[in-house]
């Protein structure tokens, strides 16, 4: 079997705060390879329950298999998507969860799936798409859209400066097929001497056009306020982003829930990664961690 690797980010730091026992009931919204699920079903054993949500086939697949490895812990898998934590939690006849965890964004096992087009740094088909059963790829938004409206995705979801030029090449370019298309419209657009040295010069263009049409951002706030009201009294919510149009929805979605007195953010300031984590894991560079507890009644 494919066995991808992908390494929790900030594990000690989210089970620390979500003090797991035996018996309790935990919702991982973005379930991925079970990296965190694993250890948390570990921590619930025996009587607990997991529910497990992505919208990812082949990662529920794999992570189904990972967490067999855990005995007495009740497992439910939901292909869905956590803007649905609720009704997950009433099919697996759940009243309420003790602790959320919500891991944003895509695993290292889906961007170096060549086939899912998501890295400049693959050969592939332009899809992007991480639940491959519905909704637009790449190619097609690229191939169809107004230079306004790619221009405004690009500086939206990858703060791109050059967001016009790019977009002009693009359509001027189009139809564009394969990943090496798009790096190549961003390599005419942006000269080499205007070259952010840092990161490649197609990072924010395929970052922005994937958050695009993965919908990531829209509704984000509302679907972790929503997922927060699912806690149980004294229940605890874990989110980790990794760029600041997430970690703002988060930012804004744990503010509005505090207003309302019955939630406690348990760390006004975004934990980061260590050094010596972001120095193993460099993926985890960019991660925010922020947590919120519902109060007992
Ligand atoms: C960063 S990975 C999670 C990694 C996981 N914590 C681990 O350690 O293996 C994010 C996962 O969330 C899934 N995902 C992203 N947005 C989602 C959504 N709206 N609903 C359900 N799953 C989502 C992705 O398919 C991906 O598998």
């Amino acid at each position: 079997m494919y066995e991808p690797i992908h390494v929790p980010v900030m594990l000690r730091e989210v089970l620390e705060a979500f003090g797991l026992r035996p018996g309790m009931a935990v919702v991982d919204g973005t379930l991925g390879l079970a990296g965190h699920s694993l250890e948390m079903a570990k921590q619930i054993s025996p009587c607990g329950t997991l529910v497990g949500i992505d919208w990812d086939t082949e990662m529920l697949e794999v992570a189904g298999k990972r967490l067999e490895q855990v005995q007495g812990v009740e497992l439910r898998l939901f292909h869905s998507d956590y803007r649905r934590v609720f009704e997950c939690l009433r099919d697996a006849s759940l009243r309420g969860a003790d602790a959320i965890l919500l891991d944003l964004g895509l695993n290292n096992a889906q961007i170096d799936d060549a086939t899912r087009g998501i890295s400049f740094k693959q050969s592939g088909p332009l899809d992007m798409r991480m639940d491959r059963s519905k909704g637009q790829s790449s190619s097609s938004f690229l191939n169809s859209a107004g230079l306004s409206e790619i221009e405004r995705v690009l500086r939206e979801y990858g703060d791109e400066r050059w967001a016009r030029r790019i977009a002009e090449v693009i359509i001027d370019r189009r139809p564009l097929e394969t990943t090496e298309d798009l790096v190549d419209c961003v390599l005419a657009a942006v000269p080499p001497a205007k070259r952010d040295k840092r990161i490649h010069p197609a990072t924010r263009t395929f970052q922005a056009v994937r958050i695009h049409v993965n919908q990531e951002l829209e509704g984000l706030q509302d679907a972790i306020e929503g997922a927060a009201l699912c806690l149980n009294p004294g229940g605890r919510m874990a989110v980790l982003s990794y760029h600041s149009g997430e970690d703002r929805a988060v930012k804004r979605a744990f503010r509005a829930l505090s207003d309302t007195k019955d939630f406690i953010l348990l760390n006004k300031k975004p934990s980061v990664p260590g050094e010596q984590e972001q120095r193993d894991n460099p993926k985890s560079r960019s991660a925010k961690l922020r947590l919120i507890e519902r109060k007992q009644s």
